[in-house]
């Protein structure tokens, strides 16, 4: 009998609030990450487990994490997280402990023959992400002691240019380092990351390097400056399938986040 493939979805760039009145560029974070979770409930039923790719909270509150659990809630699936730069890690641990939803702090998960990497870019008070010699160490400490597992590394920060000039400033400042690492193995089949709050797909050397929309605001892909996107918030699914393959797309909400500035200069 054929084995089932893993299935995953993807949530990222949630940017929750402690309150209930905090917005994002004139977004209730909260009120799209809800419709997001519902269409995908929907669309794509409960999956084996999600990923929550960084950038969970907006303002590093333990209750915005708390908050957020609240709106995941009771759903059966474990719920991986690994932090962005709006996050902070003692806050995140704590708030989404104290919540309903089945939240785990693992930087590996196996679940054979996948080997999912949960790797932390984030660096405190600094938008742009970094990986430190210690997350380089675990990447290739667990390739190498995985070589018979087909692995999906996961980030919050893109470790290689998308194409506007103001993200390619506030990406990991040293990406090659990470793509050497995964280089030197064969056991690679993915890199997932958010932070662009767009969808994103290439290949690199026959890899898939996906990134995903936010749950609230999207930027316009390959804008030089600073741009809101007027498209609709979604999440990605994936289907992890026993061969090595992944089958992956990305699901949108019908309509664009309600009170969305599109003018806005920064955030
Ligand atoms: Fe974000
Ligand atoms: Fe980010």
């Amino acid at each position: 009998m054929e084995k089932l493939p893993l299935r995953i979805i993807q949530f990222t760039d949630t940017h929750f609030f402690q309150n209930e009145d905090g917005r994002l560029l004139g977004v209730d974070t909260s009120r799209t990450f809800a419709e997001v979770f519902r269409v995908a409930r929907e669309l794509r039923g409960i999956p084996d487990l999600y990923l929550f790719t960084g950038d969970l909270s907006q303002d590093e509150t333990e209750e915005s994490y708390r908050r957020l659990s609240m709106s995941v809630g009771k759903t059966g699936a474990p719920c991986y997280m690994l932090p962005g730069n709006h996050d902070r890690r003692e806050e995140a641990r704590q708030g989404l402990s104290d919540g309903p939803a089945d939240f785990r702090f693992d930087k590996v998960v196996v679940v054979a023959p996948w080997i999912i990497i949960l790797l932390d870019t984030l660096v405190v008070d600094e938008v742009g992400g970094h990986l430190p010699p210690s997350e380089l160490e675990l990447l290739e400490k667990t390739l190498k002691a995985h070589p018979g597992h087909h692995a999906l590394v996961c980030m919050h920060h893109h470790p290689i240019p998308v194409g506007a000039d103001w993200l390619d400033t506030i990406g990991i400042d040293n990406g090659p380092e990470v793509l050497d690492v995964i280089d030197r193995f064969h056991n690679v089949r993915g890199v997932l990351w958010g932070h662009i709050h767009q969808e994103f797909e290439m290949r690199r050397n026959g890899i898939p390097l996906m990134a995903t929309p936010s749950t609230c605001v999207q930027f316009k892909p390959k804008s030089a400056r600073f741009a809101v996107d007027a498209i609709p918030p979604g999440f990605r699914w994936m289907e992890l399938h026993p061969n090595g393959t992944i089958h992956t797309g990305v699901s949108r909400t019908s309509d664009v986040a309600m009170g969305l500035e599109l003018s806005s200069a920064g955030y």
